[in-house]
This record gives structure tokens, sequence and C-alpha cells, in this order.
């Protein structure tokens, strides 16, 4: 890869540190450790849960997968892939299939009904096409699979300070942030995605910066 580009990556990084320090924090664990607590549920007959995980970043997530996993990666940017393998080597209670690099909207070589769930989070915010993503979503998944997702969103009061807020900040967060979009309205691309049930909720995060507050979490079954 050309400097220039590892330059600008690394700029990115850097503007995005915030993110990355609150995740680092586990500012979101105590959501994600009650999200993904029924995951086996989805395992097949089999007893196997194959799991490919979307905008997988430095692997924060694997700790809260079942033993025996089979886990999928997949992001948009390579450059993960040092850190990734770094947090496959402490997590030996889960099986690691692959890296894909490719973006969440276009994974094409992920084949058709191949997962028994797929993991979506703090993703969405910055994919420009959220239909898209789901569609992909939806053919990879097995019927009866199920997409997990956590994600900050737009808030629902638009006469909140919060809201208020979002507005404000969203073009200059967004150009700083790699395309972040504080006011994404992901619930309504999942109302729309023609899963056969949904399970979300709104809630408000705690102690992550206040234009992140509104989240949307749960599962969707395909
Ligand atoms: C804020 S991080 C979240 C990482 C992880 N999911 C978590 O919860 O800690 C967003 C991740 O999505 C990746 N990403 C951004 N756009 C993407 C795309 N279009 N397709 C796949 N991954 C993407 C980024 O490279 C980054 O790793």
């Amino acid at each position: 890869m050309s400097p220039i580009i590892l330059i600008l990556q690394l700029i990115l990084f850097l503007l995005a540190f915030p993110i990355y320090v609150l995740n680092f924090l586990g500012i979101w664990d105590s959501i994600k450790k009650d999200l993904f607590s029924n995951l086996s549920d989805f395992a097949n007959s089999s007893k196997e849960l194959n799991v490919l995980e979307i905008g997988c970043g430095t692997g924060a997530n694997f700790k809260f997968y079942p033993n025996g996993s089979r886990i999928t990666c997949l992001d948009v940017n390579p450059n993960f892939q040092s850190y990734l393998s770094k947090s496959q080597m402490e997590s030996d209670h889960i099986k690691f299939e692959g890296f894909v690099v490719a973006s969440a909207d276009n994974m094409t070589t992920v084949a058709d009904a191949s997962m028994d769930v797929v993991v979506c989070t703090l993703l969405a915010c910055s994919l420009p096409d959220t239909p898209k993503m789901l569609e992909e979503v939806r053919r990879v998944l097995k019927p009866g699979g199920a997409f997990y997702f956590l994600e900050h969103v737009a808030s629902t009061d638009d006469s909140s300070f919060i809201s208020y807020l979002q507005k404000i900040l969203n073009p200059t967060w967004s150009l700083c942030l790699d395309g972040c979009n504080l006011r994404k309205t992901t619930w309504k691309d999942l109302e729309q995605a023609k899963f056969s049930d949904l399970k979300l909720r709104h809630i408000q995060a705690p102690n992550v910066l206040m234009p992140i507050t509104p989240h949307i979490v749960g599962y969707a079954i395909k």
C-alpha cells in the first residue's frame, strides 16, 4: 500500500480516536453482554454456531461469543488484521474461520445462507447504504438465523436538546469521524428489511458522549 494511503488512514484513526478510547474502556460492554446472552439459541442442528461479524474492528466482541463459536470477521479496513490477530490469540474459547476485507454492503465472498448469526455493532453510523447492508445480511443468514445489532442513532425526540446538538454537530462530526452520522434512523431501515421478527429497543447508553447517547439494540430473525 502506498505511504500516502497509510498516512491518511493514520490521520483518520487519530480523528476517530475518542471512539476507539471509549470502546477500549469497555463503555458498551454491559449492553453487549446483555445483548449477546442468548446467542447460543441460534446454534444449528449440529450444535455449531457460525457467526459473521461485520465491521469487526479490533475484535472487541470476541469475549461475548459462546465457547466453540466459529467466527468469520469482516472489515473494510485491512489494517485491523494485526489487532485482530492479537484478539484472536487472547480468545481461545472460539474458532476463527477467516478475515474478509470487504464492505458490509457488498460482501459477495460470503456465501448465501451460510451463517447462523450476523453481528453488527457500531457500524451502521458510517455506512452510506444501510438497506443494502441489511439485504446482504439477509442473504448470508440461514433461514431462522439472527442479526444482532447495537447502534447509536438519531434522537427520536426532535424537540430534545440531544436532537438539537446532533443537528448542529453532525456535518463536522461526520467529516472528522470517518463519515460517522449522528442522525441515522437505522431502526426504520430494520423495520423495512423484511425480517420475520424484530426485537428492537431504544435505549439511552450510559457514560458515552452526549451526542451518541440514543442507541438501538436487539436482534432480527430471518
Ligand atoms: C466504531 S468501529 C466498531 C468496531 C466493533 N464492531 C465494536 O463494536 O467495537 C467501526 C468498524 O466498522 C468498520 N467499517 C466502517 N465502514 C465499513 C464498511 N462499509 N464495511 C465494513 N466495515 C466497515 C471500521 O473499519 C471499524 O472497524
